[in-house]
């Protein structure tokens, strides 16, 4: 059903290409987490999908942000986006809150979600706790705008980390639901698996995912700190009381800085083994410091020129918008046509 077939010609029959969709909120610094686990993996697919990518505005305010910062952020995420390879070209980038769609499909979809689903959601439970004064009714039915989004494009494939695969599940079920209850009008996404579908672990508690918004500095590496800060996080490290780099159960610190290391430099783990062979940590985690400043130099660079143009990046803004906003008119009219809405 996803693979519609187009033909070119008699002979050449192609397949249309499939849709990948992902977000990213602008609500923290995005750390080498963001880059090696989903970002940099998005850059290998911009030939052979047809990719969209959102900065997620409107979920950022599901938890209390300063308007500035968001705003900041907001061109921020985006400048990433492109400094670290995504050519807008290529793929739609857009912001959220620039296509209406998403807030108007959310509500529609609303009512084809069951309170007891929102309810099991586990990252409600997280985030309800470390928010116990603003459980407002976004951070509730915030799967729901997160299903808009997704099924808003007839996204075939979408690309996303451990932490999200019950909303996407969820996506999946409501988009069940809607087919079920009138006729086929959303295609039901799957999860899209990476290659490198690595997992970085905080730098001080390396049995919890390193995250943007972790209250201790020490812990996530942001793609654009500063080299010095890169090596003094890196130096930091929590690692454990044996003194030999190897990769091997109960070792999460080491392991961590090895995925890390090998992640930037292509080699694996035997082969970095070797490479620290009769040397001890101090040199391990300096040297993966040092690889990892150095990957993100030209990122760096390429982010703060983009910076410095913010009428380029919000060209890219209006015509990844203007992209998004064609196509998503095309499901709401169908969605609304279905729900019995009167169409002018
Ligand atoms: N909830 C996702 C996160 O925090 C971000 C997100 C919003 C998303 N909408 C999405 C991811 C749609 C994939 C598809 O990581």
């Amino acid at each position: 059903m996803n693979t519609e077939i187009l033909t070119q010609n008699q002979e050449t029959p192609i397949e249309k290409k499939k849709t990948i969709f992902s977000g990213v909120q602008p609500s923290g610094n995005l750390t080498i987490g963001n880059y090696l686990g989903a970002i940099k993996n998005w850059t290998d697919l911009q030939d052979k999908y047809n990719c969209i990518y959102c900065v997620v505005d409107m979920h950022a305010i599901t938890v209390r942000q300063v308007p500035a910062e968001l705003r900041r952020r907001t061109y921020e995420t985006l400048a990433v986006y492109i400094a670290a390879g995504l050519d807008p070209e290529k793929n739609t980038l857009f912001v959220q809150s620039h296509v209406p769609a998403h807030a108007v499909l959310a509500w529609d979809l609303n009512c084809f979600t069951m309170f007891g689903e929102l309810n099991r959601m586990t990252q409600f439970k997280d985030k309800s706790a470390k928010n116990a004064d603003n459980i407002n009714a976004g951070l509730f039915t915030y799967p729901v705008l997160m299903a808009a989004d997704i099924l808003l494009y007839q996204t075939d494939l979408v690309p996303v980390g451990q932490d999200q695969r019950q909303h996407l599940e969820l996506a999946r079920d409501i988009a069940v639901r809607f087919n079920n209850t009138f006729s086929d009008t959303f295609i039901v996404p799957e999860a899209y698996i990476q290659k490198t579908g690595m997992k970085i672990m905080s730098l001080a508690e390396p049995t919890k995912k390193m995250s943007k918004s972790d209250a201790n500095p020490n812990a996530s590496v942001a793609i654009l700190d500063s080299k010095d800060d890169i090596i003094r996080k890196f130096k930091r490290a929590v690692t454990d009381s044996d003194t030999v780099v190897r990769y091997a159960e109960g070792k999460d610190g080491i392991n961590n800085l090895m995925s890390i290391y090998s992640c930037f430099t292509g080699k694996d783990y035997s082969e970095i083994e070797r490479e620290f062979d009769g040397k001890g940590y101090g040199d391990f985690k300096l040297a993966v410091g040092e690889t990892v400043a150095d990957s993100l130099a030209p990122i760096r660079e390429k982010f703060d020129a983009l910076m410095k143009d913010k009428k380029y990046l919000e060209e890219v803004m209006r015509s990844g918008a203007d992209a998004a906003q064609r196509i998503a008119a095309k499901t709401v009219s169908k969605v609304h046509r279905k729900l019995g809405y009167v169409g002018l």
